[in-house]
């Protein structure tokens, strides 16, 4: 294997960071492309990977090389308990949109219309994994490939297609908004090829988005309570579409 830390520098300004064994892990599960991963301690590493990732375990063979905890630390903000760190090929935006384009569709497509909260648009994106959703689109000035997004969607972002757009170029689909001022989610059916779309932490939805609703839907919630956090507000909706009807995850 070529020097793992040239090879580092070489990507490093173009792929983005897989921070630990399990965001490694879920990389190579969804198949990303990745040219370089390191390790401060490559038996644990494997013996991890024997445990809890045998269907990976052949590819972080051929691909983890050791290197002193000095030069891990070097690259990455802060080390990982795993010891693991690797860089991953973005998807181009081409091939993101030709899988939000793609009909019919099986899955819905989930908006984050101008979210804020890195933390939450990476939850969004392990739930949007989960499910099996087409993809996550965020608007607004978010970068939805941020590191801290992809540390807390844990290497999911390759299980889904995860692109940022406008939102005049949303892809087509039934659009449903969520909205505390909405109807009653549960006396509907969710279809495969929806595209569900989710206000911002501090402002909620967008007039421009709002306007290109055909409907809008409230999860349930007690009198008083002024709304749900923006990734739970997501789950129960994915949820709500698993069960009535779509194609189930698992
Ligand atoms: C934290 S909330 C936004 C709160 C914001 N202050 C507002 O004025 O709407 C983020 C998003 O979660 C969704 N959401 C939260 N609670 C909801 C509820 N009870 N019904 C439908 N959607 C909800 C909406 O899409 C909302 O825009």
């Amino acid at each position: 294997m070529s020097d793992p830390l040239r090879r580092w520098r070489e990507h490093a300004d173009t792929a983005v960071l897989l921070d630990g064994f399990h965001a490694l892990k879920h990389a190579l599960r969804f198949g990303a492309e990745v040219p370089v991963a390191v390790t401060t301690d490559r038996r644990a590493a494997l013996a991890l990977a024997g445990e809890l990732a045998g269907d990976v375990r052949g590819a972080l063979e051929a691909l983890l090389a050791e290197v002193p905890e000095p030069a891990y630390a070097s690259l990455v903000p802060r080390p990982h308990p795993t010891g693991v760190a690797a860089l991953a090929v973005r998807p181009s935006r081409e091939a993101n949109l030709r899988a939000l384009a793609l009909m019919p569709r099986t899955a819905p497509v989930v908006v984050l219309d101008n979210p804020r909260n890195l933390g939450n648009a990476g939850a969004v994106i392990r739930l949007a994994a989960g499910f099996g959703a087409t993809g996550v689109v965020t608007t607004g000035t978010l970068d939805p490939w941020h590191p801290t997004v992809l540390r807390g969607g844990a290497g999911l972002h390759f299980a889904t297609a995860v692109e940022r757009l406008g939102v005049d170029e949303l892809p087509a689909g039934p659009l449903f908004a969520l909205d505390p001022e909405g109807e009653d989610i549960r006396a509907t059916e969710l279809p495969d090829d929806a595209v569900l779309a989710f206000g911002s932490e501090r402002t909620g939805l967008s007039p421009e988005l709002r306007a290109r609703a055909d409907h809008l839907l409230r999860l349930p919630m007690r009198p008083q309570v002024s709304s749900y956090n923006l990734a739970t507000s997501v789950a129960m909706t994915l949820y709500h579409w698993s069960a009535t009807g779509a194609a189930s995850p698992a």
